[in-house]
């Protein structure tokens, strides 16, 4: 066993059992930085928001007045709980993809009827194993698991998770969907449908379509978190690419694109320049944009069918008063 397996044994002591299925991570940041600069748009992906400072940063958009997705989600969970209870069924697998604030599996694993076990998907190891060891300690009745894996990848189910009769619900909260694109959102769709199998559930929050200026508040709030959060990117390239980069020539821009469905990140250059990486050269004219994230938002009809070509038919669904967010109730088909 190599000392970096020996590290997860030890960390991963309190759990049922840790799966690592090595993610690829198919491109690396410094590939990704040098293929999105070379583009005629160039783009990097939104997967690389989130290093430690900028799931951090992304803590904090969370908790400002004007990003509701969060805590529209949370109350509409909780509105939801006794309905959850009747709808699923006892003794429940729970696989949660992309683990994140532990508020929310803390009101599904409450709501539902016995849950048996859980199972937290994510890429980020570190994060995975913190997040799997405070669901042990609080439900001491749930066995718990964690699988360190992209999801974006097909996933097969656990064998030691092969629990005959129990049925599989998988959770995917955060309207998290929405950072894909309306393609690959559906071969996400697909590989989860593998996971859970034909009796399987899924229970997912998605951010509705509304107002523009609902969006362009929520994603350019007044502390300024969310144009931190986009210029976490250049900060990486500075720190891990040692890029040459003057950071404050750049700004932070997000708009809804109405007719894309999607609100749009970019980070805009504010002057005519170059960034330089090693011995590469990237210029930049004034104005020119690094797109760096779509969220796309999806009316119930268009997530509905979205669900019904990617092997789900939604059983119910719930929104709140405002309409600005839905959870689906969706099972295999
Ligand atoms: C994680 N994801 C659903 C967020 C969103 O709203 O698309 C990421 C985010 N980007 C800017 N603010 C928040």
């Amino acid at each position: 066993m190599d000392e970096e397996n020996i590290k997860d044994e030890e960390n991963s002591k309190e759990l049922d059992y840790f799966i690592d299925i090595k993610p690829k991570k198919s491109i690396e940041f410094y590939e990704a930085v040098l293929e999105g600069l070379s583009s005629p748009q160039k783009a990097i992906s939104p997967k690389f928001f989130y290093d430690e400072r900028g799931s951090k940063i992304f803590d904090k958009i969370c908790d400002t007045p004007e990003y509701y997705l969060t805590r529209t989600e949370v109350a509409l969970l909780n509105d939801i709980q006794e309905e959850l209870y009747s709808l699923i069924e006892p003794g429940s697998v729970v696989v949660e993809y992309g683990c994140g604030s532990s508020i929310k599996i803390k009101a599904l694993l409450s709501a539902l009827p016995e849950p048996s076990h859980y199972i937290a998907i994510d890429i980020s190891k570190s994060h995975l194993i913190l997040t799997a060891k405070e669901i042990a300690s609080n439900y001491h009745n749930i066995s718990v698991a964690a699988i360190c894996a992209d999801f974006m990848e097909p996933i097969d189910w656990p064998e030691k998770a092969s629990f005959e009769s129990l049925k599989r619900l998988a959770f995917f909260p955060g309207s998290t969907i929405g950072n894909l694109k309306p393609g690959e959102a559906s071969q996400f769709l697909r590989y989860a449908r593998h996971l859970v199998g034909d009796e399987g559930t899924f229970l997912i929050g998605v951010d509705m379509k509304k107002d523009a200026e609902v969006f362009n508040r929520a994603y350019n709030d007044s502390e300024g978190h969310t144009a931190d959060f986009n210029l976490n990117l250049l900060h990486r390239m500075k720190n891990e690419l040692g890029a040459d980069i003057n950071i404050s020539q750049f700004s932070h821009n997000a708009f809804y694109n109405e007719k894309l469905g999607r609100v749009e990140m970019h980070l805009i250059s504010d002057i005519k320049q170059v960034i330089k990486i090693n011995s590469l050269e990237f210029l930049f004219e004034k104005g020119e944009s690094i797109h760096t994230e779509c969220s796309y938002k999806y009316s119930v009809k268009e997530f509905s069918e979205l669900a019904k070509k990617s092997g789900f038919s939604v059983l119910k669904n719930w929104s709140d008063k405002k309409n600005f967010f839905s959870i689906y109730l969706m099972k295999a088909i």
